[in-house]
């Protein structure tokens, strides 16, 4: 049987192997991934314990907003830490030449680490431009459309500004309609979902421009549906793809959307400082760049044009990849699970304590590792201190009258979600 400690070992191989002392600048960094060891079995509790392991998180501490921002792999830090200082301690030995890779990030194309990233995401390496977060895709996505006077954009009434705001700008400066489908709270239904958007479908309608999930309830939309609701009327399908990309399966081919933005600090656990871009090949030519240098109108690497920001720090680049490597040796459907049955979990018990009112969906299709709730009598933010100061657990306050965000990620395990269910029971109680 492959023992944890093998696995875990393999877990953390990127940092054993970067930045060897005395290395070459790039030539020593390598930025594929070990071969992998099977799997142990995932109903071991002692294995996301050592996984855990691989987190800097103070022992006795709970993190549960990984909706705002995941928590950084050892691997992932070292790799970061370790890149910067082999290219600081050989900077002289940077030759502009082939053999040499770039000191810096913003010059060339990637292709390697689009290849890895597109492969998450079931799509192709020039379908892909690594950015800097969801916020830099949307304005990508929503400046670079050609759109005039009174063509609509249909978006939610629960968008994130970083997957929103583009496209109230082009309703200002250009006269393009911007519009808001109410999601209700709770949602429960797909079949009403779906019926909303079309209702708000009209002739001029040119951009359906939807999260994947709500950054504030948490639902995971129907995107698939929607975008062959889209594509029926002729529409773009546009997804904020912000909290899916490693929370849930993103399989763009499947969705086929036309274009998809992610920020993989999030649920990808990546550091802070990329982000992903998703064109379809057939798309490309509707999308001008807004942020040009030199490739700014190069047509032939579908994607690299977007990746025209100028000096960038190819560390952080080198941490998204080790995030890569860190979820693909874990499993993407591994971590899926896990997250989704501690989520389960909380759902469970927190429909059991009378006085809790669960703000995101409980429905199967629309529900995944993120749960928002609110304790009737009990403000947001006392709510979230009552957690921290009790039992030191860190979900996210969302205001009223949603409750806290409690967001659910391998770091977490099933005596915190029980934590949470103990202290939720004591304050339902006295309210
Ligand atoms: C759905 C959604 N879209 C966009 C964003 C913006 O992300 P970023 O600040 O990384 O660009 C967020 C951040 O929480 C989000 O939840």
């Amino acid at each position: 049987m492959l023992n944890r400690r093998s696995f875990l070992a393999a877990l953390a191989a990127p940092s054993l192997l970067a930045g060897k002392a005395g290395a070459v600048a790039g030539a020593d960094l390598p930025r594929s991934a070990v071969a992998l060891p099977a799997l142990p079995d995932d109903s071991d509790p002692a294995f996301w314990e050592r996984v855990r392991d691989q987190f800097y998180i103070t022992p006795g501490e709970a993190f549960f907003n990984t909706g705002t921002i995941g928590a950084t792999p050892r691997p992932v830090l070292e790799r970061i830490i370790e890149d910067m200082r082999t290219l600081q301690g050989t900077i002289t030995r940077w030759d502009y030449t082939p053999r040499t890779p770039n000191w810096i990030s913003g010059y060339s194309p990637e292709l390697p680490l689009r290849e890895k990233f597109a492969k998450l995401v079931n799509a192709e390496a020039m379908e892909i431009a690594i950015t800097q977060n969801a916020t830099f895709g949307m304005n990508f996505v929503a400046h670079g459309l050609d759109l005039k006077v009174g063509d609509e954009v249909v978006t939610t009434d629960q968008e994130h500004p970083g997957g929103v705001c583009g496209w109230q700008m082009r309703a200002k400066r250009d006269g393009i309609v911007w519009k808001q489908v109410k999601i209700p709270v709770p949602a429960n239904d797909p079949d009403h979902l779906v019926r909303s958007f079309a209702e708000a479908i009209t002739p001029h309608t040119r951009v359906l421009a939807v999260p994947h999930i709500t950054s504030t309830t948490a639902v995971v939309l129907p995107v698939k549906r929607l975008t062959a609701l889209a594509h029926e009327h002729g529409c773009l399908a546009i997804i904020d793809g912000a909290q899916a990309v490693g929370q849930v399966e993103v399989d763009l081919k499947a969705i086929g959307c036309d274009a998809y933005f992610s920020s993989p600090h999030k649920w990808l656990l990546a550091p802070p400082g990329n982000g992903l871009l998703y064109i379809r090949r057939d798309r490309q030519e509707m999308f001008w760049t807004t942020l040009c240098s030199s490739e700014w109108d190069n047509q032939k690497d579908g994607m690299y044009r977007f990746m025209q920001y100028g000096t960038g720090n190819r560390s952080v680049q080198a941490g998204l990849d080790a995030a890569l490597d860190f979820h693909f040796r874990l499993g993407p459907e591994r971590v899926r699970k896990r997250i989704r049955s501690l989520a389960d979990r909380l759902r469970a018990g927190l429909q059991q304590i009378p006085g809790v009112k669960i703000n995101s969906p409980v429905h199967p299709e629309l529900a995944g590792a993120v749960v928002v709730y609110a304790v009737e009598g009990v403000p947001a933010l006392d709510l979230q201190e009552e957690l921290w100061d009790r039992k030191r657990l860190r979900p996210r306050s969302m205001g009223e009258p949603l409750g806290v965000r409690q967001s659910c990620a391998i770091y977490n395990n099933e005596a915190e979600i029980d934590a949470t269910l103990e202290i939720v029971r004591a304050l339902a109680r006295k309210s």
